[in-house]
């Protein structure tokens, strides 16, 4: 798919279902977020929240000057009704903040789906200030646990699907690079395994709910619904890999 594509299934996907990545994480604990969040308590300032969808990391930054942009109005209007704001619809593209007037940028899930990647970090960059603070958290490699490869195995083959797509792959794993290559300063790069219980059917069609699958023919995802529900039992876990990196803006 190409951006224009990506774009527009973003659109409607988180229009149609807003909240459901914050959902999905949360079967995972606080802890996601919670991570996200811990290099930016000692903010000050302004923490301008990339694509913040439902504004999970909104009620975890109480004391910093948080505002959150997204694309979606579903996700914006989902965010409000939770009293989470300061809320501005706006595209990562094109950022309605002037230069240098935020300290910090939070992105939740987000590095991996906006497109133009180029375009929207040159647009980070802009409206940070130099110094200024990115605390970022990505979809991580799965690594080598049986458990967990197999996991993954049997959701993938009820879907038909060999893995899961983004729009920037290479924003996952490879963030601290991305950053690195346009001047930032990595300050830490770390990877965490979290589980998402995957007990019974409220859980599996969480999950695929939750699960970018464009190329998914709708009676394939009824299969797998169906498929991964007599499959969820208590004790059944999946593994959610995420990459956190803070870093610090080129001077
Ligand atoms: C995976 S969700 C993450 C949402 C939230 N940060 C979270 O962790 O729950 C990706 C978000 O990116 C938003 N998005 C996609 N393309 C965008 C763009 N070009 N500009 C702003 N937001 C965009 C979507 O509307 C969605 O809310």
């Amino acid at each position: 798919m190409d951006d224009r594509e990506w774009r527009r299934y973003l659109g409607d996907f988180h229009d149609t279902r807003p909240g459901v990545t914050e959902e999905l994480l949360a079967l995972a604990g606080e802890a996601p977020y919670t991570w996200l969040a811990e290099p930016l308590r000692p903010i000050t300032g302004t923490v301008l929240d990339l694509a913040c969808g439902s504004a999970p990391t909104r009620p975890l930054l109480p004391r910093v000057r948080w505002v959150g942009v997204d694309a979606s109005p579903g996700e914006l209007a989902y965010a409000a009704a939770l009293g989470r704001g300061p809320l501005v619809m706006g595209d990562a593209a094109a950022l309605p903040f002037a230069a240098g007037s935020v300290d910090a940028v939070c992105a939740a899930m987000s590095l991996q789906v906006l497109t133009p990647l180029d375009t929207v970090m040159d647009e980070v960059e802009r409206v940070l200030r130099p110094d200024g603070v990115l605390a970022a958290l990505v979809p991580a490699r799965l690594g080598a646990s049986p458990a967990g490869l197999l996991a993954w195995a049997r959701v993938l083959l009820a879907l038909r699907e060999t893995g899961l797509t983004w729009p920037n792959p290479h924003a996952c794993d490879g963030a601290g690079r991305l950053l690195a290559a346009r001047g930032w300063a990595v300050v830490s790069s770390a990877r965490r395994v979290l589980w998402l219980p995957m007990a019974g059917p409220e859980h599996t069609s969480l999950l695929l709910r939750g699960l970018y699958l464009p190329g998914t023919a709708p009676e394939r995802l009824r299969y797998a619904q169906r498929s991964l529900a007599a499959w969820a039992r208590p004790g059944r876990a999946l593994p959610l890999p995420l990459r956190r990196v803070v870093a610090t803006a080129p001077r």
